[in-house]
């Protein structure tokens, strides 16, 4: 049975919520098959001790093929932490900031850089480096824009906004400051050069699998700020020492993510593949926007659109409803935008199929033509 049958034949629509978010079907294949008991071990995933020498396999080989398919190197340490990427943003001044000379430098350019700094600001001091907000964020700065502090404990980034659809097209280059990135909306979607960040933050609901883990992905040597008066759990030290094992880690969750590692792998051809897939179905909704002669109103600027989550309005805000109807009528759901920018939102991570983007793309030219555009 090909794809389209198989997801046919189970009634499956076109997911575009902005996460938990649409997951490979393979995947969810491979998980079905192995619900009841994992192949050798004669026990589902959902009941194995965390401690078990199956879930041994299951963590080494999901932590080693994440270091492979992002070339993370022996500078950086790889562990998988609760909380979601939301913790991230109060352990990452905790543990880098608490106690530093200099602020944390934050480039806000969405809600959820805008989210992070407030976080941070509770545990330190907070410069921000830069702010998008006066145009709704629906640009990035360029690198002179930005007023770093000469003693910045580190430049927070988001390379992805969720919300406003801006995404930065390469690794930010903001000099020698310790750079540390909230990837959650486009992990894994593309090449990263890891060795350019001190860490890396990403919850896993959105490319690379289902809620319940987020990666972090530290350099070694800043694990020397965190301070002993951290209660444990919020030290990235012990969640290192304790190879992800300080606690019950999210056994299911990591099950998962192994499962979307070995997809991209086998059968995106790794983050060179599924990169050129995302810019492919972005590039067919952005020409819809673009050619649609202000029918339709991008909401980021061309030059940082996002291949993960495409923004954007109709000019007559009186069809928002209509279309999204409309489109739930051809199984395209969660397109409504987020309340604070309006409009429709269509996020189209990593397990999108071309199909659907195709099917939106060709709903979107025929709403246009049928509403006067
Ligand atoms: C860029 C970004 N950062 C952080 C978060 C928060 O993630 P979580 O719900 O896992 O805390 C999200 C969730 O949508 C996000 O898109």
């Amino acid at each position: 049975m090909d794809r389209k049958s198989q997801v046919a034949s189970v009634d499956r629509v076109f997911n575009f919520s902005p996460g938990p978010a649409v997951l490979p079907v393979e995947v969810l294949q491979r998980a079905r098959d192995e619900m009841l008991s994992l192949p050798g071990v004669g026990i589902s995933v959902l009941e194995i001790s965390h401690r078990s020498p199956p879930f041994d396999r299951i963590l080494e080989e999901t932590l080693h093929d994440l270091r492979a398919l992002l070339g993370i190197g022996a500078d950086h340490e790889l562990v998988f932490l609760q909380g979601g990427a939301s913790l991230q943003f109060s352990m990452v001044p905790m543990n880098l900031l608490r106690g530093q000379p200099g602020p944390a430098d934050y480039v806000i350019t969405g809600t959820w850089g805008q989210t992070g700094a407030k976080e941070a600001r509770r545990e330190g001091r907070v410069n921000v480096a830069w702010d998008g907000a006066s145009t709704n964020y629906d640009h990035l700065p360029t690198t002179g824009e930005i007023t770093l502090s000469p003693d910045a404990a580190y430049v927070h980034v988001t390379s992805n906004e969720t919300i406003q659809g801006v995404q930065w097209k390469h690794d930010p280059d903001l000099g020698s400051a310790t750079l540390v990135c909230d990837c959650s909306s486009d992990f894994l979607s593309r090449p990263v050069d890891v060795a350019k960040y001190g860490l890396i933050y990403a919850c896993a609901q959105k490319n690379a699998g289902i809620a319940g883990v987020t990666a972090v992905i530290i350099r070694k040597d800043l694990l020397d700020r965190s301070r002993d008066d951290l209660p444990s759990m919020l030290d990235y030290r012990t969640h290192v020492k304790n190879g992800s094992r300080s606690n019950t880690p999210p056994v299911f969750a990591i099950y998962i993510l192994g499962l979307v590692c070995q997809w991209i792998r086998d059968q995106m051809g790794g983050l060179e593949g599924m990169a050129r897939h995302n810019a492919t179905k972005a590039g067919l909704l952005y020409e819809v926007l673009d050619r649609s002669a202000g029918f339709y109103v991008g909401h980021a600027k061309p030059e940082c659109r996002s291949d993960m989550n495409v923004t954007f309005r109709l000019a007559d805000e009186s069809l928002d409803k209509a279309f999204v109807a409309g489109a739930a009528a051809h199984r395209l759901v969660d397109l409504k935008g987020h309340r604070s920018v309006g409009g429709i939102r269509a996020s189209i991570y990593n397990a999108m199929p071309l199909e659907g983007v195709t099917t939106l793309r060709d709903y979107m030219i025929d709403f246009q033509k049928k509403h006067g555009g």
